[in-house]
């Protein structure tokens, strides 16, 4: 936060510098003085608002995202939130917050003590550290009331308000209220884990600027309750499925495919294919990683994840992706 503000300072010096020159040339009685160094320094000037208003305006909605106070709540924790919780934690969170293995990525096991820094493993490292945190009892969330955490994956900021930059790409302001106080029920009960790296965000200056165009999208509020839709087979609940299965989060909010980007390539509409099997083959596909074709998926997909779905989350996941997209 010290050096991206004074950063910030610096260029808000060269703004000054830069005008100051400006005028100067302007003012000089040779005429290629006036015209060379007056474009050339407002110019610059310009460069330097520009960079300021963007970086100023990136690291304004870090810290001041104005998201509303944690809800006073407790969760009570019975044995049916805490499966429920395992569940979901087991398909969702797993993926980037499990034990970081010798190669710094994600083990898939337990303690999920984080410490995966994604931002460096996925090639924009250039914006600064993005490293899951540790969601053991062992680190910060111990500190955290039910209700902070529940606003942490509601709003995707930290207790004291700060947005979370990765976090908010991500859709869990949607999971139910129900379903976030499992997650929260079901963290409290891992066995306390200790993780040496440092986690949480270290964005740069040039990651606040990316931030304040508004390259990583604008992070969407979470709304105050949210329910579930009925549970059965049908495509409004597997798009809820397809929610904390994490199938949107690549293959974009409406599972028709996303394009590729800063981060990360492009991922294919999966619905041209599912539309073409019966839901035993795509449960089949979907348990044993290998396409109707003979065709296993390819590195990127995560498929021993959604292995673990129960048969009717599948078939509910089914419903949605053969039905017309909503
Ligand atoms: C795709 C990767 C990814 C997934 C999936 C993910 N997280 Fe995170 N999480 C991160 C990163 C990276 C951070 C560090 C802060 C940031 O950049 O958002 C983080 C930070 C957090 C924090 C710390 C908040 C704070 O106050 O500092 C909590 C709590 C958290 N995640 C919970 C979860 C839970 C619960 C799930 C599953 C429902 C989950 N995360 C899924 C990447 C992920
Ligand atoms: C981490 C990102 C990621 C997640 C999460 C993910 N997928 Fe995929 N998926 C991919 C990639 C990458 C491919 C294959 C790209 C290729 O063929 O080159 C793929 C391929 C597929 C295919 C095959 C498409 C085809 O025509 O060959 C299906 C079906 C599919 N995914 C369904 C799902 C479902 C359902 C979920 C949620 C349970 C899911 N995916 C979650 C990245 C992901």
């Amino acid at each position: 936060m010290i050096v991206n503000l004074l950063v910030l300072l610096l260029f808000i010096g060269l703004i000054v510098l830069c005008g100051w020159l400006c005028y100067r040339s302007i003012r000089s009685s040779k005429l290629w003085v006036k015209i060379v160094g007056g474009v050339g320094f407002a110019l610059l000037t310009l460069l330097f608002l520009g960079a300021a208003f963007t970086g100023g305006k990136g690291l304004a909605s870090v810290y001041f995202p104005g998201a509303p106070a944690a809800p006073d709540l407790t969760v009570a924790g019975t044995p049916e939130q805490v499966a429920r919780g395992e569940y979901l934690v087991n398909m969702s969170c797993i993926g980037c917050h499990s034990a970081a293995g010798a190669d710094g990525a994600p083990t898939m096991q337990h303690p999920l003590s984080g410490g995966w820094n994604i931002a460096a493993a996925e090639g924009f490292g250039f914006i600064g550290d993005l490293v899951a945190e540790n969601l053991t009892p062992g680190g910060k969330l111990a500190g955290y009331t039910d209700g902070e955490l529940f606003r942490t994956l509601r709003q995707r900021v930290d207790k004291d308000g700060r947005q979370l930059v990765f976090m908010s790409l991500l859709p869990y302001g949607q999971l139910s209220d129900a379903d976030t106080e499992a997650i929260v029920a079901y963290l409290r009960t891992l066995e306390p884990a200790q993780q040496s790296a440092a986690t949480g965000d270290k964005l740069n200056f040039v990651g606040a600027m990316m931030m304040g165009a508004g390259m990583f999208g604008a992070p969407e509020q979470g709304a105050d309750t949210v329910a579930a839709p009925p549970e059965g087979a049908t495509a409004e609940y597997g798009k809820y499925v397809a929610t904390f299965g994490e199938c949107r989060g690549c293959h974009g909010p409406d599972l028709t495919g996303t394009p590729a980007s800063a981060m990360g390539p492009a991922v294919p509409n999966p619905r041209p294919l599912v539309s073409g099997i019966s839901e035993e083959q795509f449960v089949a596909m979907m348990r044993s990683g290998v396409k109707p074709d003979g065709q296993p998926f390819p590195e990127g997909m995560p498929w021993q994840v959604a292995a673990q779905m129960t048969d009717s989350d599948l078939a509910a996941l089914y419903a949605y992706l053969t039905a017309p997209v909503q």
